[in-house]
């Protein structure tokens, strides 16, 4: 706990501009490659990417961290970017990845780069190592009715504007040409230059959804567990409007929150009330550069020989466990803190790793979750009564939490993690598994206390009254899968997931990024997609464009088809345990949410009303699976643009 806790800045914005509908805040956004202090003082730093401003007239030096800086964005007023892929070094060569790229996944894939697939030119002599220039395509999680030129498809990557991407050869993916001239046909065009086609993309996201704790991060094919890792991820928060609107139930009138400091963006160590937390977990070489595995063999003892693709050696592991936690940029941060109330925005930033947030370790600290992914919850839910004082998150999830250390001691305590360090599958942390390590990936940041410089005008948790949600009824079910996956050429294979359908008799059929898609809501409908987990540890499902309510779960029985060994992707069976009732939701699962932890034998059934017509994803953000076909396409409205 060498390092005081990293606040990250606000975006600074590029302009604003009008479209005749009223205001648009405008940014211009780019990844670049930097060295930062991730490691504590004296240790040597680490190169990661980012997210930061180019420079603009007011700000001259454009400033980087990961994780990025904080996008602030209001209710109704839309946000436009203007991204850019900027891994390129100072002579404008393109910049290799950071990390070891599998290219015997099915992934983003450049002209240029080698797949058993569909071998082609090669920016690699050596194969199985992927050295050419690096797709990017952003993605703001949580954004609602964006539209999906604004979306960041998978396939709408888009190269750096490198002086060494040869010509010839295709700048970016197919589907990016397709998004980026409807985007145009649309008028979401960057006023300054119309450069689209090379290194930038436009995205617009409306911010016509309630106030809540989004954040953005890159989402290339098959590669996107790489991406992030290597930083580039922030937060997103949507300020204001009715679902802001918050009661204090003593006075009735609006009630107070722990907030950010004026002027948002202030350096460490001044008094903030209300801060964002992204909780990630990390590996680094004695060198300080960040380690993920380049060979399978690293996870043989769990994960035991790859189901080959291809004669290229894979490199792809099934899940990824850092041995430290960073949170906002920093290895075991502290923070300090008064006694008094605090609002903490949480996000799992982890690749694999589900966590359990236990603040029993804190004498006196009492913690209430208000919201989560979509905004506030339908009520306060004390977490001592409701979890026995701990927050489980799944990776992408976010909890946005009061913590009143009004009580707490003075002096330093720790925030532990009692979640495993390996794949999660429900239970109680010391019954059902084993907790993360005590001494490392069971620490998450110290809070150190001292009395309160102030009064704290604050609302009490259990005095505030959330804005009202009105429950979604009605419109069709569709029955989905979570599927295991098994080599037929290896018994002692891992398993991969996918996803798919399951029919009326309960057969499921397991599908790939690749194959058509099969959920195509109507615009405007409400529907019901019931996730039916055949598979040994919980998966948490994220759907784009959408947020919904979780309805319930259920038990569910699995009849896996055996054969010789191992199991055949399809012609398994899952059907509800005869007799057995849906259990509800949590109390934290209230409200909308746009990612849903599902449990190991059961059916998690979420519901949401499917607004902008267009072509999204959704997928496991174990982003491990997610890069090995554990997504689908699925489209709103009309199949043909
Ligand atoms: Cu946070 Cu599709 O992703
Ligand atoms: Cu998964």
């Amino acid at each position: 706990f060498a390092t005081p806790l990293l606040v990250p800045p606000a975006m600074p914005r590029a302009g604003t501009l009008d479209d005749g509908r009223g205001q648009i805040d405008y940014y211009e956004i780019g990844v670049r490659q930097f060295t930062q202090q991730v490691l504590p003082a004296g240790k040597p730093p680490t190169t990661v990417w980012g997210y930061g401003p180019l420079a603009t007239e007011n700000d001259a030096s454009a400033i980087f961290n990961a994780p990025s800086l904080t996008i602030e964005a209001k209710t109704g007023t839309p946000v436009r970017v203007k991204w850019f892929n900027q891994l390129v070094d100072a002579d404008n060569k393109y910049l290799p990845h950071l990390l070891p790229v599998d290219q015997t996944l099915h992934w983003a894939n450049p002209p240029g780069g080698i797949t058993g697939r569909d071998r082609r030119p090669t920016f690699s002599e050596t194969p199985g190592s992927y050295i050419g220039p690096v797709p990017l395509v952003t993605h703001v999680h949580g954004a609602v009715s964006v539209g999906d030129e604004s979306d960041g498809y998978a396939e709408a990557w888009y190269l750096p504007d490198a002086a060494d991407v040869p010509r010839g050869y295709a700048r970016e993916g197919t589907w990016y040409r397709f998004f980026a001239s409807k985007a145009i046909r649309q008028g979401i065009r960057a006023p300054r230059s119309g450069a689209w086609h090379r290194g930038t993309a436009v995205c617009q996201y409306p911010n016509s959804q309630r106030a809540s704790t989004a954040w953005y991060h890159d989402h290339t094919l098959g590669m996107t567990r790489l991406n992030v890792y290597a930083g580039p991820a922030g937060f997103f928060i949507i300020r204001g409007g009715p679902g802001d609107e918050v009661i204090d139930t003593r006075t009735e009138t609006p009630a107070v929150f722990p907030g950010p400091a004026p002027g948002h963006g202030d350096s460490p160590g001044t008094t903030y009330f209300e801060i964002p937390l992204a909780i990630q977990d990390r590996s680094f070489n004695a060198d300080g550069a960040l380690f993920y595995p380049d060979t399978r063999a690293f996870f043989d003892e769990i994960a035991g020989p790859y189901i080959p693709h291809t004669d290229i050696s894979p490199i792809w592991n099934p899940e990824f466990f850092g041995d430290t936690i960073i949170v906002n940029g920093n290895t075991w941060p502290f923070l300090n803190v008064e006694q008094r109330r605090y609002r903490f925005r949480l996000l799992n930033g982890c690749n694999s790793r589900f966590l359990i947030l236990d603040f029993n370790g804190i004498p006196g600290v009492d913690v209430w979750q208000v919201g989560n992914e979509g905004g506030f919850l339908t009520a306060p839910v004390n977490m001592t009564a409701a979890n026995g004082n701990r927050i489980l998150m799944a990776p992408a999830e976010r909890a946005d939490v009061i913590v009143d250390f009004t009580n707490v001691p003075v002096g330093s305590h720790a925030l532990a993690n009692v979640g495993p360090d390996e794949p999660f599958g429900g239970g109680i942390p010391g019954v059902d598994f084993e907790a993360a390590d005590a001494t490392s990936t069971g620490l998450v940041m110290l809070f150190k206390v001292r009395p309160a410089l102030g009064d704290d005008a604050s609302t009490p948790p259990q005095f505030l009254q959330l804005p009202v949600i009105v429950p979604l009824t009605g419109g069709i079910t569709r029955p989905l899968g979570l599927i295991e996956q098994m080599s037929e050429d290896f018994d002692d294979a891992p398993a991969e997931t996918r996803l798919g359908t399951v029919g009326d008799d309960g057969r499921w059929t397991s599908l790939g990024w690749n194959q058509a898609v099969t959920e195509n809501p109507s615009q405007g409908d409400t529907e019901t997609w019931e996730f039916y987990n055949a598979t040994a540890d919980a998966h948490p499902i994220h759907i784009h464009e959408a947020v919904f309510q979780v309805v319930d779960r259920q038990a569910i029985v699995v009849e896996e088809h055996e054969h010789e060994g191992a199991h055949e992707e399809n012609g398994g069976r899952v059907y509800l345990v005869p007799g057995s009732e849906p259990r509800p939701p949590e109390l934290w699962e209230s409200g909308w949410k746009d990612t849903v932890i599902a449990y190991p034998g059961e059916v998690t059934r979420v519901r949401a009303t499917f607004t902008a017509a267009g072509q999204y994803v959704w997928h496991c953000h174990i982003v491990e699976h997610e890069d090995n076909e554990m997504m689908r396409p699925y489209r709103i409205g009309p199949m043909q643009p």
